[in-house]
């Protein structure tokens, strides 16, 4: 079976400086994979290129053993890929439920107004949101946006979730929930890989980790080998300021 999502040689260039560098990763299904590395290390690039964002210079993303490099986002939503913002961008005028009914949609061409609405009272239970569905999601607590965010992107019904840096901000209380939200998430049947720079957020949620440095990955395994490695504590105390 082809995989969910692999990403082969990907490389990618600012202004002549190479931000990734022929990386290599796959997710599997069910599976929770955390990307690391130290400020600059072309996270973040790794993400916009997996989504569609930016067209990388060499290489190639495939979702489902399909090929989708030259893809816009929208499509590759339509495929599966669901993305979480650090920064929330719901519609502030109108409701939750609202917001996901148009993540709902939208995010799968041919979804009637009634299935829409079904998937979305079922992605409201999953993310706690329920009490809160007809609050305007302008007037949300952060945490309570965080869990707007991911519930955005699953209302798509995504099959791989991305989630760039999304517990930042919040109190360790809140980042146990979240925690927890994210596996639920998991158990549901979606496979996420998330950039998160909380080192214990990394050690509590993923399966396997891979570890980038100046656009390279240096790294890749469980969290307690990673954590280990010798060119991973280079790494990160090289450019610890
Ligand atoms: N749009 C851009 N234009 C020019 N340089 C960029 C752009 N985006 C990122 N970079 C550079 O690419 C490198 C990787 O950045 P980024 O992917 O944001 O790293 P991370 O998310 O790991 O902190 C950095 O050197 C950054 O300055
Ligand atoms: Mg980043």
């Amino acid at each position: 079976m082809a995989r969910l999502l692999e990403v082969k040689g990907v490389s990618k260039r600012f202004l002549g400086l190479w931000a990734l560098k022929a990386v290599h990763l796959h997710l599997e299904e069910g599976e929770i994979l955390a990307v690391i590395g130290p400020n600059g290390a072309g996270k973040s690039t790794l993400l916009n290129v997996i989504s569609g964002l930016l067209r990388p210079d060499g290489g190639g993303v495939f979702l489902q053993g399909e090929e989708v490099t030259h893809l816009p986002p929208e499509a590759r939503t339509h495929r599966g890929l669901g993305r979480a913002f650090q920064i929330v961008q719901p519609l502030p005028e109108l409701t939750v439920r609202e917001n996901l009914l148009v993540g709902a949609l939208f995010g799968k061409p041919g979804t009637s107004r009634r299935e829409g609405e079904a998937w979305v009272e079922r992605v409201l239970e999953l993310t706690g949101l329920a009490p809160r569905a007809e609050a305007l999601a302008g007037e949300l607590t952060l945490l309570e946006d965080k869990r707007l965010e991911l519930a955005r992107a699953l209302a798509t019904r995504p099959k791989v979730l991305l989630l760039d840096e999304v517990m930042a901000g919040l109190r360790p209380k809140e980042a146990e929930e979240a925690i927890a939200l994210v596996r639920r998430i998991r158990e549901s049947g979606v496979a996420i890989l998330f950039i998160e720079h909380l080192m214990p957020v990394v050690k509590a949620l993923a399966d396997r980790v891979v570890v980038l440095d100046y656009g390279e990955v240096i790294a890749e395994g469980p969290y307690e080998a990673v954590a280990q490695a010798e060119r991973v504590r280079e790494a990160y105390l090289g450019r610890r300021a």
